[in-house]
C-alpha cells in the first residue's frame, strides 16, 4: 500500500493530533470516535467496499455525530462558552450535508466515487471546526464537562 499521507495509514497512527483538544475529556473522546468512524469509511472506500456497506458506515456516522453536535452544544451552553452560537449553526450546516449526500447515496443515483469525496470533505470539515471553533471551549471550566450525562 502506498499513499501520499502514508502517516495517516498505520493502524495506530490517526488524523487526531493533540491540537484538537478541547481540554474536556468528554468533547475529546467524541471527536476521536468521530475521526476513527472516518478513517474506518477511508479504508473500506480504498480496500474498494461496495455502496450498502459504505452507507452503512455513513449512517453510522451521521447517527454518532447528530448526537455528538447534541451533546456539544448543550455542554457548550452549561459551561457558557462564547462560541455557542457559531458551534449551533456551522454544526447544522454539516448535518444538512451529510444528510444530503446520504440521499443521494441511497437513491443509487450517484456514482460510489461520491464517498471518496464525502469523506475526504467531511474529514478536513471536522478536523477545521474543531480547531476553529470547538477549542475555544478551552476558555471554558473543564471541571464542568458533563457531556456524557447531557440527555
Ligand atoms: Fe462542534
Amino acid at each position: 500500500m502506498t499513499s501520499p499521507n502514508s502517516e495517516q495509514t498505520q493502524g495506530s497512527a490517526t488524523s487526531w493530533n493533540d491540537n484538537y483538544e478541547t481540554g474536556h475529556p468528554s468533547v475529546d473522546a467524541e471527536h476521536r470516535e468521530l475521526i476513527r468512524q472516518l478513517e474506518e469509511l477511508k479504508v473500506a472506500v480504498d480496500a474498494g467496499a461496495g455502496r450498502e456497506h459504505v452507507t452503512d458506515l455513513l449512517v453510522i456516522l451521521q447517527r454518532y455525530a447528530h448526537g455528538h453536535f447534541a451533546r456539544e452544544e448543550a455542554h457548550m451552553a452549561r459551561v457558557k462558552c462564547p462560541a455557542h452560537g457559531a458551534n449551533c449553526a456551522a454544526h447544522k450546516e454539516f448535518s444538512d450535508r451529510l444528510d444530503g449526500w446520504l440521499e443521494l447515496l441511497t437513491q443509487g443515483a450517484t456514482p460510489l466515487s461520491l464517498v471518496r469525496d464525502v469523506q475526504s470533505e467531511s474529514m478536513s470539515w471536522i478536523q477545521r471546526h474543531i480547531l476553529k471553533i470547538d477549542c475555544q471551549l478551552r476558555h471554558c471550566a473543564p471541571h464542568k464537562d458533563t457531556l456524557a450525562s447531557a440527555g
